[in-house]
């Protein structure tokens, strides 16, 4: 079984279209759809905004349907020049760039008393989703638009970054292409339980002052072309 989970219902409501549904479940007030999506068993999820409610999430997956691989899918800001609204990227690593312990001499995003700073995402799982969204651009109609994709660091905090400062203090410290406010917490649990993850998102804003204008004009284009790749590594793994 593969779990999804995405912070928002919109960044849901594109992957569940077509799923075939076989029940649901609700623990701590998240609903956990169970189903059959491009051929794959599947559960998801919306586990709303933070890292908290995201660790619930994927903890509770965990325990509760023992997947194989979790999917963090959704929207990010960006933090590079070459990232424009609706480009994707594929998490290599991620940190939570609001965990800060540096008074104690530790860098930021390291958790104390532990090996945890960055975590890496599954290779072989980040190479899938990126084949898929070279077929996808292979295979895409005459006229329509190139999904641009880049493979790096995202950062995930309980913040929403808006500000050039915020912004270019990220890009510094963790040379981060991505911010957003789950992915990190979901990494930490997958990597305690030992669980293959990967995050995707494709970007809504550009994480400066512009980014409170544009998240909410330009959230449902990214969510769709998130689920559009998801959708066809689905169908790839269905099609072995
Ligand atoms: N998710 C989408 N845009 C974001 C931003 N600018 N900061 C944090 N999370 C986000």
């Amino acid at each position: 079984m593969i779990g999804i989970i995405c912070a928002l219902p919109e960044e849901l409501n594109e992957i569940r279209e077509g799923m075939e549904p076989d029940g649901e479940l609700e623990y701590s007030g998240i609903k956990y759809y169970l189903g059959k999506l491009c051929g794959q068993d599947i559960v998801c999820a919306v586990c709303g905004v933070g890292k908290v409610f995201a660790a619930i999430c994927a903890q509770t997956m965990v325990l509760k349907f023992r997947p194989n691989l979790i999917l963090n899918v959704g929207v990010a800001g960006s933090l590079s020049d070459s990232l424009g609204v609706a480009d994707i990227v594929i998490a290599r690593q991620l940190v939570q760039h609001d965990m800060d312990v540096t008074a104690l001499g530790e860098p930021l995003g390291k958790i104390l008393g532990s090996d945890i700073q960055y975590i890496p995402t599954s290779e072989e799982v980040r190479d899938r989703l990126f084949s898929a969204i070279m077929e996808l651009n292979a295979d895409r109609d005459f006229g329509g638009k190139e999904i641009k994709a880049l493979q790096g660091t995202i950062v995930s905090g309980d913040q929403f970054i808006s500000s050039r400062g915020k912004k270019q203090l990220l890009v510094e410290i963790f040379k981060a292409l991505a911010c957003e406010m789950e992915g990190a917490a979901i990494a930490q649990v997958c990597y305690v339980n030992k669980v293959p993850f990967c995050v995707l998102r494709a970007i809504s804003d550009s994480a400066d002052m512009e980014a409170r204008m544009e998240y909410p004009a330009f959230v449902a284009i990214a969510a769709k072309n998130s689920a559009k790749v998801i959708r066809r590594y689905l169908n790839n793994l269905s099609a072995e």
